[in-house]
């Protein structure tokens, strides 16, 4: 059986909005909630939801507080699942997730110890030094964009997870972990639409594809 584990326990600093991200309400639920209708559509049925201060979990989902970093929520939700062969780690800002991202990223683990979302890159990525000058052009053909969902074999996530603060505080995604701790991660093609609700122009975008969907 799978486990999710939902991390909404952000605040949404850059959203600048007048309560936490997961909880803005977006095409007439508060965002967390299609995640957990996509997850449930995906034959997913225990869902640990990570909270900030104040917030509750949607029907059916056990809550638990959230960590001062993301990864810190993720352990925070990890450690309240029961025991189950594979997780998902989501994020509650990426509420076009549809249940086909789910089970291609479980399908994945067959092959590798975790299974990304991640989309190919359009732009071209090049680096640049403080002054502003071009360093590199890195080969678009082989860059991704990395998202959630991210599935993982348990016992991978909890050997990746069992590190000391200032490293699980350095990581911006929790494959990296896994990757660092020597596990084997594998990409799954998604596309840009499963992007992360961040700023307030997001929202705006994720209003109208999701109001879309919902009339059908
Ligand atoms: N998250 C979490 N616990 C934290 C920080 C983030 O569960 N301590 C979750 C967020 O709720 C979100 C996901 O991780 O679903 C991705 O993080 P991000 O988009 O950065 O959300 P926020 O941290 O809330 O936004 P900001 O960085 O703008 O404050
Ligand atoms: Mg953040």
């Amino acid at each position: 059986m799978a486990v999710a584990l939902l991390v909404a326990a952000g605040s949404g600093e850059r959203l600048g909005a007048d309560r936490p991200k997961a909880f803005v309400v977006l095409a007439g639920r508060p965002m967390l909630e299609w995640s957990v209708e996509a997850l449930r559509a995906a034959g997913v049925e225990e869902i640990v939801v990570a909270l900030p201060p104040g917030g509750s979990a949607p029907p059916g989902c056990v809550g638990v507080a959230g960590g001062a970093t993301r990864s810190g929520s993720v352990r925070s939700a990890l450690g309240a699942a029961s025991a189950g062969e594979d997780v998902v780690v989501h994020d509650a800002a990426r509420p076009l997730v549809t249940p086909a991202h789910f089970t291609a990223a479980f399908a994945a683990l067959a092959h590798a110890d975790a299974a990304i979302a991640a989309a190919p890159m359009t732009d071209t990525v090049k680096e640049a030094g403080e002054d502003r000058r071009v360093t590199a052009t890195l080969d678009r053909s082989r860059l991704w964009a990395i998202q959630t969902p991210q599935a993982f074999r348990r016992a991978a996530l909890e050997r990746a997870l069992a590190v000391d603060d200032a490293v699980l505080a350095a990581a911006t995604d929790d494959a990296w972990l896994v990757e660092r701790a020597g596990g084997t991660v594998r990409v799954v093609e998604s596309t840009p639409e499963n992007f992360k609700v961040t700023t307030a122009h997001d929202l705006r975008v994720a209003e109208l594809l999701l109001g879309e969907r919902r009339r059908g």
